[in-house]
């Protein structure tokens, strides 16, 4: 087996990469507006309701439209699924982890394509978008390896005339619930993770998004997934997902989506119901309001380039983006001046053409509640640029600054999930960590300095769950950087990480008397 490595990004400074990236968009146009059923067992099922997709640059393009689930075909799904669970918790770990692998095949010849496919319905920059895809392939190749890694569980003692072994098995019906910024990769990622491992899903992908989501069950159909072991049900989340968030059938919960839902999950699936034998276990992955912090003792000039990069990639659309910049205050004017010239370089359009750094956010709600932050923050800070948006063709929102806003203010506690930063001073390093660390959320954060001391009292101090020095607070990378964070974004999970499978399994203990 070939040792796992991340698929390399796609540089589109070459006129090739260019080319392809091109075809890939011709690909996509050649099926854009067509219908999608649900998939049930392998059958396709067309309903009279539909969620219609469209291009957040573009609101008259239509991308899709999907068959809708709703409780009844949800509960048809939820019994295939159960039944399959028979059958799928038997297949050799080593079949499930080939699965992935052609998978990962497949979409890794079709590359261009699918993140031509997040470009027109997410709204991804091509760099972005190739980045998403990147990482769908990099969580299939990772997860298949480590499931081949555990299939044999962890050695346990054995006393004369004894045999004892420990391992893992899946728990049953996993339903999936992802979200619509990374479109591909933790939809793909999610489902992939509870598959590979012996459990049966039931897929919900964000609405959004749903086209991308059916486009990938074909691939996992097309590398030999068995009918029913991934049944594709998109709907509502108040009908369709509580339903099967509270179905006593339902084993475990994956979810990554905001706090508000996924807080509501939780509580949702503590209860326990008629019929049901177990307690469920949920994986959530929640919102984030990440902090770069800036010493005196930093490459400002590396400060500066990282908020940017990390606040206004994909428009800030990230649970990881830069929403807040905490910086020691005898250097705050020089970073926030450079930083407010470099947003002046940035481009805002329709991301099919790759010279804008920056599209649309993803839809009239989210445009709407990024506008209203922004009048929150001419309140509470002072707009150094940006701060305006226009949805008249697609949903566009300009990089946007906000100068000293205070540490407990609403910009820089809510989670925005646009192009917004708040700069906050910090008289010393003590306090600059103080003003990261004071926030629910706990997902990533970075440390701008060369002072080896406060590296490591960041390292202890900081409280995130990816921590990053001198670079910025996006782009964890599956294998190398396993993501995922503490307090309030999340259950403390890391996807791709090492032990990411086994919160998807049970441990099961067997003692043989010889
Ligand atoms: P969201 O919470 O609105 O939706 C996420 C998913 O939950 C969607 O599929 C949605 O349809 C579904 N849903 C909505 N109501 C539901 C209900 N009652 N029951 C079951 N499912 C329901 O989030 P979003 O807008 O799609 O994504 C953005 C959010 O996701 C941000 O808060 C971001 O920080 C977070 N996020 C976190 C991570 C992470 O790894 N921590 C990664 C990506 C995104
Ligand atoms: N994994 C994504 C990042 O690190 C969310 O930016």
């Amino acid at each position: 087996m070939i040792p796992y490595k991340h698929e390399p990004f796609t540089d589109f400074s070459q006129k090739d990469n260019q080319k392809a990236f091109k075809e890939g968009l011709k690909a996509v146009g050649s099926y854009l507006g067509q219908d999608y059923p649900l998939i049930i067992g392998g059958e396709r099922v067309t309903t009279e309701d539909k969620i219609v997709s469209v291009n957040p640059a573009n609101k008259e393009e239509l991308i899709g439209r999907v068959s809708k689930a709703d409780k009844d075909l949800a509960e048809k799904a939820m019994n295939v699924a159960y039944d399959t669970f028979q059958t799928w918790r038997k297949v050799k770990p080593e079949t499930r982890a080939d699965i992935l692998f052609r998978a990962s095949a497949i979409v890794r010849r079709r590359k261009h394509e699918f993140s031509a496919l997040l470009t027109k319905e997410a709204g991804k920059p091509w760099k972005e978008a190739d980045a998403d895809t990147a990482e769908a392939i990099d969580f299939m190749e990772y997860y298949g390896r480590q499931m081949l890694r555990i299939k044999d569980g962890f050695p346990v003692e054995s006393r004369p005339g004894e045999y004892n072994q420990f391992n893992y098995i899946p728990l049953g019906v996993g339903v999936v619930i992802s979200p619509w910024n990374f479109a591909f990769a933790i939809m793909a990622g999610t489902a992939v993770a509870a598959i590979v491992s012996g459990n049966t899903v039931l897929l919900k992908p964000a609405s959004t998004t749903s086209v991308v989501a059916a486009k990938f069950i074909e691939v996992l159909e097309e590398a030999g997934l068995p009918a029913g072991v991934i049944n594709y049900v998109p709907g509502s989340g108040a009908e369709v997902g509580d339903y099967l968030v509270d179905h006593p059938k339902t084993r475990f919960i994956s979810f990554t989506g905001s706090r508000e839902v996924g807080t509501r999950i939780y509580e949702r699936a503590a209860m326990v119901h008629k019929g049901q034998k177990w307690l469920k276990r949920v994986i959530a992955e929640m919102g984030g309001k990440d902090t770069i912090v800036v010493d005196s003792e930093g490459d400002l000039e590396l400060a500066a380039q990282s908020i940017v990069a990390s606040a206004f990639g994909f428009s800030g659309q990230k649970c990881s983006a830069c929403s807040r910049a905490v910086i020691v205050e005898d250097v705050y004017d020089r970073v926030l001046d450079r930083a407010v010239e470099l947003t002046k370089e940035l481009t805002v359009g329709d991301p099919v053409d790759n010279d804008n750094f920056m599209g649309p956010v993803i839809d009239q709600a989210s445009f709407d509640k990024i506008m209203s932050y922004v009048e929150i923050g001419k309140e509470e800070g002072k707009l150094m640029i940006g701060g305006e948006g226009d949805n008249s063709k697609g949903f566009f929102v300009k990089p946007t600054i906000f100068a000293d806003v205070a540490p407990d203010a609403r910009l820089m506690q809510e989670e925005i999930f646009g192009p917004v930063v708040a700069f906050s001073k910090a008289k010393d390093f003590d306090h600059a960590l103080e003003i990261a660390n004071n926030t629910e959320y706990g997902l990533t954060g970075a440390v701008i300095t060369n002072n080896r001391a406060k590296i490591e009292q960041a390292r202890e101090d900081f409280h995130v769950g990816n921590l990053y020095f001198n670079r910025g607070c996006t782009g964890a990378i599956v294998g190398y950087q396993p993501f995922g964070g503490f307090n309030m974004s999340g259950t403390d999970s890391k996807a791709g990480g090492p032990d990411y499978l086994l919160l998807h399994m049970q441990a099961k203990t067997t003692s043989e008397t010889l």
